[in-house]
């Protein structure tokens, strides 16, 4: 008996669903890694599996021999590296039972938070510093109906708080001193090895609370103890200059960068951190705004890359301290925001402008783009 095959239509919505789950987030791709029971419900946006980018105009300037690549984590689904420690935190809080999570953040946290926590039928409570979150940010929030709280004070505040807020009521604190967090971060790490065949000589990354370089770290040594790869890499930390706790050895008061998302002046992960930078042989550094905003605008115009200004920190490190790296070395660049998040900076900060009051006529448009 010959069986026939019915033609399928591609249009049929069994089929869109087939097509997309080639990618099913990275709790399936990475599952014998992570914390997570065949019973854990799994809250997901397909989130990871995110590009590493070849970046050609760095690896040309710095020359050498030495490849640069950007882990362009802002194409995650909320336009940030959260995605993939909140699928895994929210993932566990429904496992536990929770009905609501809380978290203080500089912006991107509160976007992931609120978007995975309506997902899995939570209810997102945010506590922002008020004034210094990036647009795209708080619209994302709103947006995903979080109950959102902005106070009188800057990030350090907020997260102290809401420690005290996870203890003293029925909701689950998700920054990332929740262990699961960290545990979903470290699938960036997996996939940059799965992508390049082995870790790179030096990972460049911007650090504000601390809890992306440890995961990371956590990552690489999880995947060498596995045979995965053959190195580790040397993990190179950078900090806003007026906002770098880690590099002065000591808390910010009143931290202040452009890069408002890792504006913070007292990390919550900080001995980890140092931890992170002794096993790794790494180092800590801070970049001015200035040379922030230069590795923005130049990821921008050079690479066609659009990160946010606190993403870029780890291109401006890069650049800064380009002459420690050996030659014929791999470096990567993690880029943790998608420049979208940010439209004000980059409109503040953009070489080019509008050449406005144009007449509406051929000859004179020709005119205005110098012809
Ligand atoms: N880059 C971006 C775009 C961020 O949003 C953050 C942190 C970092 C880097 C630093 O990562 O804290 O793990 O060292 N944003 C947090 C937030 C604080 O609330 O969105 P970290």
């Amino acid at each position: 008996m010959t069986t026939r095959v019915s033609p399928v239509s591609p249009y049929q919505p069994q089929n869109r669903v087939q097509d997309q789950t080639s990618w099913s987030g990275l709790i399936e791709a990475y599952r014998p890694f992570l914390p997570i029971d065949a019973t854990t419900p799994v809250v997901t946006l397909l989130e990871g599996n995110t590009p590493l980018v070849p970046a050609f105009s760095l690896s040309e300037r710095i020359g050498r021999g030495v490849s640069v690549y950007v882990k362009y984590d802002g194409l995650n689904p909320t336009g940030s590296f959260k995605d993939r420690g909140m699928t895994m935190a929210i993932s566990k809080a429904k496992e536990a039972g929770a009905k609501a999570v809380i978290c203080a953040s500089t912006g991107n946290t509160s976007a992931s938070a609120s978007a995975y926590a309506v997902r899995a039928g939570l209810k997102p409570f945010v506590l922002i510093p008020d004034g210094y979150l990036a647009l795209g940010k708080l619209a994302q929030a709103l947006l995903y109906g979080a109950e959102v709280i902005a106070i009188d004070g800057n990030f350090d505040d907020c997260l102290n708080i809401v420690k005290g807020i996870a203890q003293d009521y029925p909701v689950t604190l998700v920054n990332s001193v929740n262990p699961y967090r960290l545990e979903g971060q470290k699938t960036a790490a997996f996939e940059i090895v799965d992508r390049l065949g082995d870790a790179p000589d030096w990972l460049c990354i911007p650090v504000g609370n601390a809890g992306n370089i440890s995961a990371y770290w956590m990552g690489f040594c999880q995947y060498h103890q596995h045979n995965k790869c053959e190195k580790l890499p040397r993990m190179m930390g950078f900090q806003a200059a007026e906002a770098a706790p880690i590099v002065q050895g000591h808390p910010v008061k009143s931290p202040n960068t452009v890069a408002t998302a890792i504006r913070i002046g007292n990390p919550a992960n900080w001995q980890r951190a140092l931890a992170v930078q002794e096993a790794s042989q790494g180092e800590f550094n801070a970049v001015s705004d200035e040379e922030i905003l230069d590795a923005y605008r130049l990821l921008a115009r050079e690479e066609g890359v659009f990160c946010e200004p606190a993403s870029a920190a780890s291109v401006a490190g890069l650049l800064k301290f380009q002459d420690q790296i050996p030659s014929n070395t791999t470096v990567v660049c993690v880029l943790t925001g998608n420049g979208l998040k940010d439209p004000q900076s980059a409109i503040d900060h953009a070489q080019s402008q509008v050449k406005a009051g144009i007449p509406s006529s051929l000859d004179e448009v020709a005119k205005a783009m110098g012809f």
